[in-house]
């Protein structure tokens, strides 16, 4: 199906009419992927709650939080159903940690992209093998980055589609959710973190920091992980 179809079938349908009709196109060949944020917790929710045949899958990199570990087994038990967990290849953790060390990510920028590739953006090719459609929890608010990317897209990279259902939420509409609802959440997020990644590469922020601080707080520019590809605006 077209991509403009496709949008205008979902344009405007409640967050799990969309995720329905996507599940129900897409038989079998549509996943989730949740990195356990506050945004990823909305579209657990709408998934698991309705029943709707989307794998979700979570990237364990080795270097994840405990609580972000807690809130995995926490939703498992509060919605009775398993989350697919990826690793990455053991190999090339063993390699890199063994030529560069446990922090590497810390000595420049090439050795960051060098670590969340190889812990991020490999599993995450496997975990897309056979898809259709990629479910995320991206959201325009989140950076100045992600403003320019649209509900519906075609990841070229991952010769997917890639669907960001709430990418136009603001962030008191998720927190409303997330409380109407009674969702579980990252017990992280009472102690001043917001977009929540690795332990080593993630801290809490202030109140007049933008949302993304404290991922990779010591680089100063385009913090992303290489799982999302930056769409340069073209300026008039
Ligand atoms: S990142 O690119 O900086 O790592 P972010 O943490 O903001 O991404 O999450 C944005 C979306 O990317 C999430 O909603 C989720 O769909 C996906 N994502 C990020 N990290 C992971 C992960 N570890 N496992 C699965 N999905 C992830
Ligand atoms: Fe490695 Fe940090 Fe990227 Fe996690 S966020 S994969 S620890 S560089």
């Amino acid at each position: 199906m077209d991509l403009d179809v496709l949008n205008d079938r979902i344009d405007d349908k409640p967050l799990h009419e969309a995720l329905s009709f996507l599940a129900e196109t897409f038989p079998g060949q549509v996943v989730f992927s949740s990195a356990f944020g506050q945004e990823d917790q909305v579209i657990t929710d709408a998934i698991f709650k309705n029943n709707l045949d989307i794998e979700i899958f979570t990237l364990d990199t080795g270097r994840l939080f405990k609580e972000t570990c807690d809130l995995i087994d926490q939703t498992r038990s509060r919605y009775k159903k398993e989350i697919k967990v990826y690793y990455p290849n053991s190999e090339q953790v063993e390699e890199l940690t063994t030529k560069k060390g446990m922090h590497s990510f810390y000595e420049s920028i090439e050795n960051r992209k060098e670590c969340c590739y190889l812990r991020k953006v490999v599993p995450l090719q496997r975990a897309l093998q056979g898809a259709k459609v990629w479910v995320t929890g991206l959201r325009a608010g989140q950076s100045d980055n992600r403003q320019s990317f649209d509900n519906l897209e075609w990841d070229e990279g991952n010769q997917v589609i890639k669907f960001n259902p709430i990418l136009n939420w603001s962030f008191d509409e998720m927190i409303d959710y997330l409380k109407t609802n009674n969702v579980p959440y990252n017990k992280l997020h009472d102690q001043g973190f917001v977009s929540i990644g690795c332990a080593p590469c993630t801290r809490a922020i202030e109140s007049n920091e933008d949302a993304r601080a404290g991922r990779w707080w010591w680089e100063t520019s385009k913090k992303e992980c290489g799982l999302h590809q930056i769409k340069i605006k073209a300026t008039a």
